[in-house]
């Protein structure tokens, strides 16, 4: 097939651009990170008015926290992705949804811990490239995340 040689340019090219791996891998799992954050953000909106019974109505009002948080994280990997020469994804990963108030809460939670793991991984990456800075805005975002985490535990009476 006529695409087989195409491949093999685009390999070649890629491997005399070995120098900038680290960053462009940056850069995808970044990218990876903000469709995380699309997805929380949704799910943070419409759980908060979801969420039915006077046992929720705490937690009710922290997610709603916990959504305008997720913003001004989406807002940070953004603004990293576009100064490493990258283009933020317009996609999000999809939402879920579950008319039992506990199941959404659930679905939060092993969403967080799934972004926390994730957000470890990209200190661990950033730091090893040498990008600090991202780093240490990537630590104040994972510290936020574990708050969430915490949150979702005492609602769920996991802790
Ligand atoms: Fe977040
Ligand atoms: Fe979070």
């Amino acid at each position: 097939m006529p695409s087989n040689k195409n491949n093999s340019t685009a390999k070649a090219a890629d491997a005399g651009a070995a120098s900038s791996t680290s960053r462009d891998e940056i850069i995808k799992g970044l990218n990876e990170d903000l469709a995380r954050e699309y997805k929380a953000i949704i799910q943070y909106v419409v759980f908060s008015v979801s969420l039915k019974g006077a046992e929720y109505n705490d937690i009710a009002d922290q997610l709603k926290l916990h959504a305008s948080q997720e913003l001004v994280h989406a807002l940070e990997i953004a603004r990293q992705v576009d100064y490493l020469g990258g283009k933020p994804t317009v996609t999000g990963k999809q939402a879920e949804f579950s008319n039992d108030s506990k199941k959404m809460l659930e679905i939060d939670l092993k969403d967080e811990q799934n972004t926390i793991t994730n957000y470890r991984e990209r200190i661990r990456e950033a730091e090893a490239a040498g990008e600090f800075a991202l780093s240490e805005a990537l630590r104040k975002i994972i510290a936020q995340e574990q708050d969430h985490e915490i949150d979702l535990k005492d609602a769920l009476g996991l802790r």
